[in-house]
């Protein structure tokens, strides 16, 4: 176990595609997730996906409780999310500001669907299957889109909605990633 650097915006990595995990309950994916956890947990992160940590593998892992970062989100319980599939239920979006441990310092306004079914496996290759919305779907669409290459600021459609948290929200205690 082990607190792992995170990746930040520019490095390749975080652009490219993820694989499918193909094998289940292996040490070696177990070790990856008690990195990844460790990693969110020690930088205060409301969710990690493996090609943060420079893994190419579609694993993410998320979980608020009550994260000081969030003051007003709802609690998302802990998950490990594998090979995720995500379908939107509705049409309806919702904007809403998002940071990133790869683009430390930064909050944007991103739209995204408000409600979400999301389908993939643990570890242990149990399946999870859930319907939700508002910050715990946030959350899912945001680390997946990791999986694809996707940071968020790409999806951020008013620049003048991207900067310096600090900038943005003077005078708020917010971490800084
Ligand atoms: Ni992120």
């Amino acid at each position: 176990m082990a607190v792992r650097p995170v990746l930040r915006m520019g490095d390749p990595r975080l652009l490219a595609v993820a694989r499918e995990v193909e094998a289940f309950d292996t040490p070696e994916l177990h070790a990856l997730i008690n990195d990844m956890e460790d990693t969110m947990r020690a930088l205060d992160g409301a969710g990690l996906a493996a090609p943060q940590i420079g893994v190419g593998l579609q694993v993410v892992i998320f979980g608020v409780a009550h994260n000081p970062r969030y003051p007003d989100a709802e609690e998302v319980p802990y998950t490990v999310l594998v090979n995720p599939q995500l379908e939107a239920v509705g049409e309806e979006m919702e904007e809403g500001w998002e940071g990133c441990l790869s683009v430390p310092g930064m909050r944007g306004l991103v739209s995204r669907y408000k409600r979400l079914r999301y389908r993939g496996v643990d570890q242990f290759g149990n399946g999870i299957d859930r319907t939700v919305g508002d910050f715990h779907a946030r959350v899912v669409q945001h680390e997946v889109d990791h999986l694809m290459g996707i940071l968020y600021p790409m999806r951020v459609r008013d620049m003048r909605n991207f900067g310096f948290t600090e900038e943005l929200f003077p005078g708020e205690d917010i971490a800084d990633d």
